[in-house]
């Protein structure tokens, strides 16, 4: 390797292959993977570090106790999806939950999407059985196929330069779709490490940045502290998330920031809580106070979707009411913890879909066959979504009160 790729932390893009990775396909052809990466790595980058740079900025003033992250989108975007359509209704959507919560958001209102690069998805289990056979389990469209059959389920690396395409045409999409004042950045989890590697270049002072989004995120299932998701995310300059499930002990939270940002820099780390209603109230306490007494810069938000997922049948099951009882008990204990509560991350859809069950969507799981459309998990419908934006302002109104 040549010593102009080492920066000067010794850490390098693909550092991350001398640890274990969870979580990643195994590809039969190993020579048809290394073209795809070396394709990548000549490829355009999908942002631009200046903008992802402005994120960092931005996000320092929410490391300050002001102002608030909507973060929001597909749980996992598909070949299948109409980008131009797809973007632009995502940033109407965005506008409505922004004209809401603009005025009590005590500082700036920072947006971002999960479209771009939001395409691999991490499984519980590695196969899937129907009926008599079992097939590699469907990973996201980055990966393989969601059909039910050998050939769409064999991991392919020739999807890595699809998404990657699909990726540069939302983000213009995106960047057209507002002015340059108020950007809508992009997100996704960095999972699949080969394509996160490929895609990660050096600005003019030689620090390193992910290409593939604005901020990428560690997912719940990969959050090791010397696993090799974090090794990567330990290494790139952009804005990070870690998603913190109902298993992390403050511990493990401390030493993940350590491992992540061990300069404590304003702006750099987002903790996106995920723990479900029922769970919350007894796991989010204990780690608002470590990150405190710590002295941490990194900013609490709250994705109330993932803890509140049950099965009934073969569909995973979410429902409003557990949804916006997570919120509220987030923002309670956040402010008993003294701690800034910064921000939601959703899975929503700009559509009239009907996968989450209550509010303005469907009463009953007999009636989300009508409009179920996910590649993964289930979404808010529009109308969920912004009665969710209304029930956020008014949690946060009587704080805006009270510092006003
Ligand atoms: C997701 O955000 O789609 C996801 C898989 O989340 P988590 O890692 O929190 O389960
Ligand atoms: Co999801």
């Amino acid at each position: 390797m040549s010593a102009t790729l080492i920066s000067t932390e010794g850490w390098h893009p693909a550092s991350w292959r001398r640890r274990r990775a969870r979580q990643q396909p195994t590809y039969a052809d190993a020579h048809a993977l290394a073209a795809v990466e070396a394709r990548l790595a000549a490829a355009p980058p999908v942002i631009a570090i200046d903008e992802a740079r402005h994120l960092r900025i931005a996000m320092a003033t929410l490391a300050g106790d002001r102002g608030l992250l909507l973060q929001g989108g597909d749980c996992a975007e598909s070949f299948d999806d109409p980008v131009a359509e797809r973007v632009a209704s995502l940033a109407s959507l965005f506008d409505a939950m922004a004209a809401r919560l603009d005025p009590v958001a005590g500082g700036p209102l920072i947006e971002i999407a999960r479209i771009a690069g939001q395409f691999a998805k991490p499984r519980t289990s590695a196969l899937e059985t129907q009926e008599h056979s079992t097939l590699p389990a469907y990973r996201g469209d980055i990966i393989n196929g969601a059909a039910f059959d050998t050939v769409a389920r064999q991991p392919d690396p020739a999807r890595m330069i699809r998404a990657h395409l699909q990726s540069v045409g939302a983000a213009a999409s995106l960047a057209a779709a507002r002015e340059p004042g108020r950007p809508i950045f992009t997100s996704h989890e960095a999972l699949l490490l080969p394509y996160e590697q490929a895609l990660t270049r050096r600005d003019a002072e030689g620090r390193w940045w992910a290409t593939s989004g604005h901020m990428l995120w560690l997912g719940d299932r990969t959050r090791e502290v010397d696993g090799a998701h974090a090794d990567y995310l330990s290494g790139i300059e952009n804005v990070v998330g870690v998603k913190c499930g109902p298993a992390l002990d403050a511990d493990d939270l401390l030493a993940l920031c350590d491992r992540l940002d061990p300069a404590n820099r304003p702006g750099k780390l987002v903790l996106i809580g995920r723990f479900g209603a029922r769970t919350i109230g007894e796991v989010l306490p204990p780690l608002m106070r470590a990150t405190r007494e710590a002295g941490l810069a990194a900013i609490w938000t709250i994705d109330p979707m993932h803890g509140n997922t049950t099965v009934a049948g073969t569909r995973k099951i979410r429902r409003l009411p557990d949804i916006l009882a997570e919120i509220d008990a987030f923002v309670a204990i956040a402010r008993v913890e003294g701690v800034h509560a910064g921000g939601v991350h959703l899975e929503m859809s700009a559509l009239d879909v009907t996968e989450c069950l209550g509010g303005r969507g469907p009463a009953s799981v007999d009636e989300l066959d009508a409009n179920w459309l996910t590649a993964c998990d289930p979404r808010l419908n529009r109308t969920q979504t912004i009665d969710l934006a209304d029930h956020l302002a008014a949690l946060l109104a009587p704080a805006k009160a009270r510092t006003a």
